[in-house]
């Protein structure tokens, strides 16, 4: 009787043994074997940047060798900063930054800095005193986005008059800034160009839609909207629509980003002309960082090449062939 206890309970260690073998090999896997990173992401203001957080989260897939902390900062930058110090905390191999806004990064910045956390920007850029304190940055040309846009507005209404209502994104944001100085040079260098109205729609379909809908009803007269993201330029297709304007007839569209519903829009001429921002960073960034991972620099900045869409040359074959 006493042999067959003697027997149990060596049986028990040995499954214990086991048991605690295989823990401390699933601890050594999450640790150790995937590229852990932080993502503090803006928010989910438009389809852009839903388009872009699936492009991350499917690029730092776990299939993919990264554990990702994903992080929707609410269009705050202090919760961006919460939870960059949350990743250092965390002790990350990478943070990833889109920043809401361009300045006030520095301390945060340093932080990651002392604690050796490589810092990647994606998407708008940052103004810090000492530039060390990230990798590098890969996005758009936002300038070279609006100089674009106004390129186009100049081959189809150069010497005309035409009155622009201007929907801004989010004052202090790369793309804002940089759009909106493409617009600015545009009404600079077109004596018939007037501003009739410029206010920022925060980048959102709601606000855009309630900024059109008053300059309606304050009659407010406007030609082309030049609105700096496509989910205004839905609301103000709405806004318009419901007071009876015909947009692409009465109303010129001028948009950015060239989303998947407002390339629809472009075919139906709802939208007359979209310049692409493409939201696709996830393999962009996920390529960085295996340059890092193998001692490699990658350039300080890459821009990513992009396309326009004009409702008179656009096709479905065009929009089906898209990724986003
Ligand atoms: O910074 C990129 C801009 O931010 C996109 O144009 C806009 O849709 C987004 O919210």
């Amino acid at each position: 009787m006493k042999r067959w206890i003697c027997m149990l309970m060596l049986l028990v260690l040995a499954l214990c043994l086991c048991g605690c073998g295989q823990k401390e090999e699933t601890s050594a896997v999450e640790t150790e074997d995937f590229v852990v990173v932080g993502f503090s992401q803006v928010g989910a203001e438009s389809d852009w940047r839903v388009a872009n957080t699936l492009s991350m989260q499917e690029a730092l897939s776990e299939e993919n060798g990264y554990r990702l902390i994903f992080d929707d900062a609410q269009n705050k930058q202090e919760r961006q900063i919460t939870a960059i110090r949350n990743f250092i905390q965390q002790e990350v191999d990478y943070i990833v930054l889109a920043p809401t806004t361009e300045t006030g990064w520095d301390t945060v910045l340093m932080e990651a800095k002392a604690a050796g956390i490589p810092v990647i920007l994606v998407d708008r850029q940052i103004k810090v005193e000492d530039d060390s304190l990230f990798s590098c940055w890969v996005g758009s040309d936002f300038y070279l986005q609006g100089k674009t846009a106004v390129k186009w507005m100049e081959q189809n209404y150069a010497g005309q008059e035409l009155r622009i209502l201007h929907l801004q994104g989010n004052y202090g944001t790369t793309a804002q800034l940089g759009r909106t100085v493409g617009l600015d040079e545009g009404l600079e260098n077109n004596p018939g160009w007037t501003l009739a109205y410029r206010q920022s729609g925060e980048f959102t379909q709601g606000k855009g839609q309630e900024l059109v809908e008053d300059c309606i009803a304050n009659g407010v007269e406007f030609d082309l909207v030049y609105a700096e993201n496509d989910n205004m330029a839905y609301g103000a297709v709405d806004a318009m629509k419901a007071a009876g304007l015909t947009p692409g007839e009465d109303v010129v569209v001028v948009s950015f980003d060239a989303s998947h519903n407002a390339l629809q829009m472009t075919l139906n001429g709802e939208i007359s002309f979209d310049v692409e921002c493409n939201p696709l960073h996830g393999p962009r960034v996920k390529s960085i960082i295996e340059k890092l991972e193998a001692g490699m620099m990658p350039p300080k900045y890459t821009f990513v090449d992009e396309t326009t869409f004009d409702c008179e040359t656009i096709t479905q074959e065009m929009i089906d062939a898209r990724e986003y």
